[in-house]
């Protein structure tokens, strides 16, 4: 872990700074970019230089970009809650494909119509709606991607449970919270026994990964070929989502899932509705302690490692390593961390997530590369995809 810097009255020497635990109390070696850094820090903490920034034409721009980052920054809860409300009142679906007033969404959303009306003000300060003429509202382009993706509202909606883990920030972080509503959501990460998980426990969240599957499929089948492979296991399919779009993509695949007992009478009904049971089979069990069918020539990880801390990852890959035959490809697939903006936003919101679930982590591709060699893996590789927000790529061969 990175020692902590605590620069105080502006000196930059050594002493200034509070090493932690890890370090000994040793004060770090400064480099020359930590020097400048501190420098910089400096003229940035002082009002006048601010002030002279800002009145400065060339410089303007620089000041007001960062003043407005710091205000996004800052008043980035109550903008979550703009889009919530529109979500939760289905704003978004009512003005899909068609213009409506002010009066006809209050009907809609039973508001009063100067509520309404600030609510979509609000909105439109957000990119979500437009206001062609007064009181006249229309989708603006964030609006129109929401409207038309399911999965994305659900996760929006989702949201309250995140929310209310977060309103002591600080008793989160030092651990101090006894009881999460995500560790309650996500019923596998608790206790040793995920087999025991109820059909009860696994609907809501089977339910949320099935509906945000699209985009993440997308991404997915846009970035890797699945055609030059015989035959897919995917491991924690969940309700076979990801499943029923690689199958339709390719009508050769034959297509395997494993999950838990309490998810795979639902991935058989899904998979059935989707007519591909023909050429799917579905195994029940727990993916760290069972057997698993060896006969793909591909095997998928999707959004399955990040819930899990390292030791249980090894656990997870090692019993896979065991039963998978060899020369078979493994494809992780998960939003990991890298240095682009998409995988820093999706990194910075994941690491919060996964501290409220009390299990896991966003990693990088080679975190997770190095999880996979320990566990036996060879020939680990990270693949870039359309989009790493969403996710990135390591494949791996058993
Ligand atoms: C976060 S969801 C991901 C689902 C799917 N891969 C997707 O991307 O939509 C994790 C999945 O792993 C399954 N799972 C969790 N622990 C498991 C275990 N020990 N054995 C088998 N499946 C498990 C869950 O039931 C769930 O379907």
């Amino acid at each position: 872990m990175a020692t902590q810097a605590e620069p105080t009255n502006g000196a930059d020497t050594g002493a200034n700074w509070r090493a932690d635990g890890e370090s000994n109390g040793k004060a770090p070696h400064l480099t020359f970019s930590m020097r400048w850094r501190l420098w910089r820090n400096r003229q940035i903490a002082s009002p006048r230089f601010r002030s002279l920034i800002a009145r400065l034409p060339l410089t303007r721009w620089i000041a007001q970009r960062k003043a407005n980052q710091l205000f996004r920054l800052t008043a980035g809860f109550v903008y979550s809650q703009v889009l919530h409300a529109c979500v939760k009142l289905d704003v978004f679906q009512r003005l899909e494909d068609q213009i409506l007033s002010t009066d006809q969404l209050a009907t809609f959303c039973q508001l009063s119509t100067p509520r309404m009306r600030l609510l979509l003000e609000n909105a439109a300060c957000l990119g979500l709606v437009l206001q062609p003429t007064r009181d006249i509202w229309m989708l603006d382009d964030a609006g129109a991607v929401i409207a038309s993706d399911a999965g994305l509202r659900a996760m929006i909606r989702h949201h309250d449970a995140l929310y209310r883990d977060l309103v002591d920030p600080v008793a989160l972080w030092r651990s101090e919270m006894p009881e999460t509503e995500l560790r309650r959501y996500w019923a596998y990460v608790r206790g040793d026994a995920p087999s025991a998980v109820t059909a009860e426990q696994a609907a809501p969240y089977s339910l949320l990964m099935r509906e945000s599957q699209a985009m993440f499929a997308d991404c997915i089948l846009a970035s890797y070929d699945f055609g030059r492979h015989a035959s897919l296991l995917d491991v924690g399919g969940g309700d076979g989502a990801f499943l029923s779009a690689v199958g339709r993509k390719h009508p050769n695949l034959q297509l395997a899932l494993f999950d838990l007992p309490a998810v795979t009478e639902r991935a058989s009904k899904h998979l059935t509705e989707a007519g591909l049971m023909a050429r799917s089979s579905v195994y029940a069990g727990d993916f760290s302690t069972d057997a698993l069918p060896g006969s793909a020539d591909c095997v998928t990880l999707l959004r399955i490692l990040c819930d899990h801390d390292d030791d249980r990852v090894i656990t997870i890959l090692t019993n896979l390593h065991g039963h998978l035959a060899p020369n078979t490809r493994l494809l992780v697939a998960e939003a990991m961390a890298d240095p682009s903006e998409g995988a820093r936003l999706a990194s910075g919101y994941f690491g919060v997530y996964f501290l409220a679930m009390g299990s896991g982590r966003c990693r990088s591709a080679d975190e997770i590369m190095s999880l996979l060699r320990t566990a036996g893996f060879r020939e680990t590789e990270a693949l870039a995809t359309t989009n790493p927000l969403i996710a990135t790529l390591v494949t791996a061969i058993r």
